[in-house]
């Protein structure tokens, strides 16, 4: 784990990080192969499960879905999300990490800023478990999406909020919807790396939400770039499916498991 880390941070001011949100073994597999940072993201909630926000995430269901993605993930960085309301003092974000930790085998877990629960972070750490920071659009804390460090006080607070979460320890700092010049003020300000989303290239790294990416999620904001259509495969093979079952092509005599 301490490994995986220290090459993280390693390849600041190097080579960019990679990295991408997997929910199940079957995605893990693939992205281990190519991400520094696997990221099991409280996105689960409106990717997968159709929840209108993160809010309503429980710990059962981001461990249960950790579990499989540990099943597959082998050199890349397995970060957890700590869901909303997991974390809301020191004592209670201990227990919970060190429960994520424990049933998941992670290698550390992320928690949004809400530029107070510094001490959380502290705490987490002393408990021996790696903290990645989330700064500018927390979708846990926020409920208007907008995009921040537009206007001299806006990134007055992001730097002093992004230095904040480093002194308390963390190794690394997600960037959500930051301008391009405050995101590289921070990235510049900080010796640990900043993954951008929605915060341009002048970050360390890069995450976005697989199944936005696989054009899955019907989620395409700007800063998405829709890497492929699964859906559109995913219908193309249920629709030849549905037509074979129909018309008794499928299964055939080599289908049959035994006898005729
Ligand atoms: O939950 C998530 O997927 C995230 C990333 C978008 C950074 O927090």
């Amino acid at each position: 784990m301490l490994t995986k880390i220290r090459n993280i941070l390693k390849k600041k001011n190097k080579i960019k990080i990679v990295s991408l949100t997997a929910y199940s073994k079957n995605t893990a597999k693939i992205l281990d192969k190519y991400c520094d940072i696997t990221l099991v993201g409280d996105s689960l909630a409106n990717a997968l499960y159709g929840m209108k926000n993160t809010h309503q995430l429980s710990l059962n269901t981001i461990i249960l879905h950790s579990i499989s993605v540990k099943a597959a993930v082998k050199k890349s960085l397995m970060v957890v999300d700590m869901p909303k309301g997991t974390y809301k003092n020191p004592r209670q974000a201990k227990k919970n990490a060190k429960l994520i930790f424990d049933k998941t085998k992670c290698d550390a877990v992320k928690i949004e800023s809400n530029n107070k629960n510094f001490k959380i972070i502290r705490e987490i750490i002393k408990a021996k478990i790696p903290v990645m920071g989330h700064i500018g659009y927390t979708p846990q804390f926020k409920n208007k999406f907008q995009v921040e460090g537009k206007n001299k006080n806006e990134i007055k607070k992001l730097l002093k909020e992004a230095i904040s979460i480093e002194k308390a320890g963390a190794f690394s700092i997600v960037l959500e919807c930051i301008t391009p010049s405050t995101a590289k003020l921070i990235t510049k300000s900080l010796k640990i790396p900043t993954i951008g989303i929605g915060s341009s290239s002048h970050c360390d790294g890069q995450i976005l939400v697989t199944d936005d990416i696989l054009g899955m999620s019907g989620f395409y904001p700007k800063f998405v770039k829709k890497y492929a259509d699964v859906n559109s495969i995913i219908e193309k093979a249920v629709k030849k499916y549905t037509k074979e079952v129909k018309t008794r092509k499928f299964p055939k005599n080599k289908n049959f498991l035994y006898g005729k």
